[in-house]
């Protein structure tokens, strides 16, 4: 990897990095490639040497495939890494800068977050959260959320962040799964100037999963809510008289750090499960690699703390690098389409990272929204979440970046805790849609279904062949899921990633899409048969079939085949009533582009629904032999079904 790295930069034409910032880049050797290739233990272990550690690891690593475990023995804490290494030389450091959508502005030094952090803690404590008890965390944009997770990290209470706008239905399947009995909330948020009712939500969804024993409601919108007596607390009432001291609980490498629900190929989210040392490791490492980041910078990562960006580079990797961080609650348009460009004025921010259907959004919004301001200041520019079309790449790179910034399209999982491909801005030279090359120390490859590697230019499915400190350890309480989703496609040991790809001549990567179940919805992952369940569960549905349908802007639209129960009757009313269900049951950014119904659907003779050919249907493309199917002409029906759609 480490030659074929450096022939790159010989042969290929694409965007060199500028010389200025390959001088001053932290990595600007191309010989780390090398290096990790070489010796990938001794390479994170020295990147290791970054975390403060209680106590020593004996080994780096244990595999036996498909489970790890790295820095064996060794003891850490998560949030002492996030917060009190950085009290010596940063105390008086701004580590948030907190941004409402209504204007407001709340700025945390190091030292005050750890103040607030603690007293956190203490309440935790105070209502008998011990090491190991799950808290779930349902909060919008605002420095409790990052307060809340960073204070569970501080007690060892693994934290399982739910994404606000999920419905309260969705929580609550969550909160069932992971056992929770501790849930912090807020009252509402703001999103274009409107209130969502968050406290609303919770009250009807976990009135039906009855195992929250406390809900800690933070004050945030002031919109009237109801406490009920004996489980609601507020959160400012808890904090007042708490102390802001609280000795981290010191937690073995492999113990829990997070859960984080995603969608997968069956109804039921699955949790998965991130553990400390080497996530901690990781995400510091490739936090300062990728984002080449320095103590000066103003970092902006956009993401939500309901997804996985938000933990490793909101939170984890940025807070561990003493990093100052810019939270945005609300909406890129509101008041206006400028907002983002306003915020990076006024706090002079110096990285951005955010996702290619804000960049495409954008895009469609024109140049002259960044133009009204000066956004100068930025130097280095991220991409993550969906494949970035070379279009949107190159508008990014010539209007926000200024042709001078580097574009670090940076591919990784849920599941893989950390950027496993992107450029690393001071080395590689990038070509527009392609997350270019395995950072130091991973090892992809694109194979067949028989785990051989296709040929340049092929397409094929994305492994990777060797473990990573930051791997997802397990599906929480669910080991076989683990085996089946990741492992067993090829030889249980090379990480199956659900992604198709190709490489090109030079060696760089290109990523397609999912070839799983899932679909990406501006971003976010939805699982095709999560979906089938909640419509199935609607009392006029028999049977559904949901299908991911390319978009310009969000990458993927959520197409869905229903077939109604005998005796109920088509009509626009009804699709808008189950476009509403969806909506309820999973949370608006799931809303469906179009409800299709249709007197039977793609099968299998024994009754299994062919997603396959409804996503091609979907897609008006080739949907490949169908003559195995119960009736292959409901392909024809379909596909006329779709075209007079696209018509209408
Ligand atoms: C997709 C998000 C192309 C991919 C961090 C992956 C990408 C899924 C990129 C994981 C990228 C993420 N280029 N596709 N740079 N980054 N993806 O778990 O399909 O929400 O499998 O993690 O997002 O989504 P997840």
């Amino acid at each position: 990897m480490g030659e074929k790295a450096n022939q790159s930069q010989k042969d290929i034409t694409g965007f060199r990095p500028p010389e200025d910032f390959v001088r001053n880049a932290i990595v600007n050797d191309p010989d780390i490639y090398r290096r990790a290739e070489e010796d990938p233990e001794s390479f994170w272990e020295e990147n290791a040497g970054g975390i403060e550690w209680y106590r020593k690891w004996d080994r780096v690593l244990e595999w036996e495939p498909p489970h790890s475990k790295w820095f064996i023995g060794g003891k850490l804490n998560a949030c002492y890494n996030c917060l009190d290494v950085n009290l010596d030389q940063h105390a008086d450091k701004t580590a948030i800068i907190w941004e409402g959508e209504n204007g407001d502005i709340r700025n945390y030094t190091y030292k005050e977050l750890l103040e607030e952090v603690c007293r956190f803690a203490n309440v935790l404590k105070g209502m008998g959260v011990k090491k190991g008890d799950i808290v779930t965390i349902y909060l919008p944009m605002i420095p409790e959320v990052v307060i809340s997770m960073l204070a569970c990290a501080r007690i060892g209470a693994p934290h399982s962040v739910v994404f606000a706008a999920f419905s309260g239905d969705s929580l609550a399947t969550r909160i069932g799964n992971a056992n929770s009995r501790v849930l912090i909330t807020c009252d509402g948020y703001s999103r274009r100037g409107k209130i969502i009712e968050q406290k609303n939500k919770v009250d009807d969804g976990i009135r039906s999963c009855g195992l929250i024993d406390q809900v800690i409601v933070v004050r945030h919108m002031g919109n009237e809510i109801t406490m009920k007596d004996g489980r609601d607390i507020w959160w400012h009432e808890a904090m007042e008289n708490s102390d802001s001291s609280c000795e981290p609980e010191v937690m073995d490498s492999e113990d829990m750090l997070f859960l984080m629900y995603t969608s997968g190929t069956t109804g039921k989210p699955k949790g998965i499960v991130h553990t400390t040392g080497g996530y901690m490791v990781t995400t510091q490492t490739t936090t300062k690699f990728v984002f080449d980041l320095k103590n000066e910078d103003i970092y902006w990562c956009t993401a939500d703390c309901g997804w996985i960006t938000g933990h490793s580079y909101l939170v984890y990797g940025p807070l561990s690098n003493g990093t100052t961080l810019v939270i945005y609650e609300g909406a890129p348009d509101y008041p206006d389409k400028d907002r983002y460009w306003d915020i990076i004025e006024r706090h002079k921010v110096t990285i951005l990272y955010t996702a290619p259907t804000a960049i495409r959004t954008f895009m469609k919004w024109g140049a002259s929204w960044p133009q009204m301001h000066d956004i100068s200041t930025l130097r280095l520019i991220g991409s993550v979440g969906e494949p970035i079309n070379p279009g949107a790449w190159l508008w990014y790179h010539e209007n926000i970046g200024m042709g001078r910034c580097p574009v670090v399209d940076t591919w990784w999982q849920t599941e893989t805790g950390m950027i496993m491909i992107s450029p690393l801005p001071g080395i590689t030279t990038t070509k527009p849609g392609s997350a270019t090359l395995p950072i130091p120390g991973i090892k992809a490859a694109v194979l067949d279904d028989k785990g051989n590697e296709v040929a340049p230019g092929q397409d094929g499915y994305l492994a990777i062949l060797d473990p990573w400190p930051s791997m997802v350890r397990t599906v929480f309480g669910n080991e076989e899921r683990f085996i089946e989703t990741y492992w067993i496609k090829w030889d249980n040991k090379t990480y199956f990633a659900g992604d198709g790809a190709k490489k090109d001549e030079d060696g760089y990567f290109w990523i397609i899409g999912r070839v799983d179940d899932v679909i990406k919805v501006s971003g976010h992952r939805i699982g095709s048969a999560e979906f089938e369940s909640i419509l199935v569960s609607h009392p006029s549905v028999a049977e559904a079939g949901v299908v991911g349908k390319e978009d310009e802007l969000r990458g993927e639209v959520i197409y869905s085949y229903v077939t109604l129960k005998s005796g109920i009757e088509e009509s626009n009313e009804l699709k808008k009533e189950l476009t509403a269900y969806a909506e309820k049951n999973i949370g608006p950014f799931a809303r469906p582009r179009q409800i299709i119904f249709s007197d039977d659907l793609p099968k299998t003779r024994s009754g299994k629904i062919m997603r396959r050919v409804l996503k091609a249907i979907a897609n008006e493309k080739d949907p490949g032999d169908v003559s195995t199917l119960q009736d292959p002409a409901v392909v024809e029906m379909l596909k006329e079904k779709t075209r007079m759609l696209e018509s209408a």
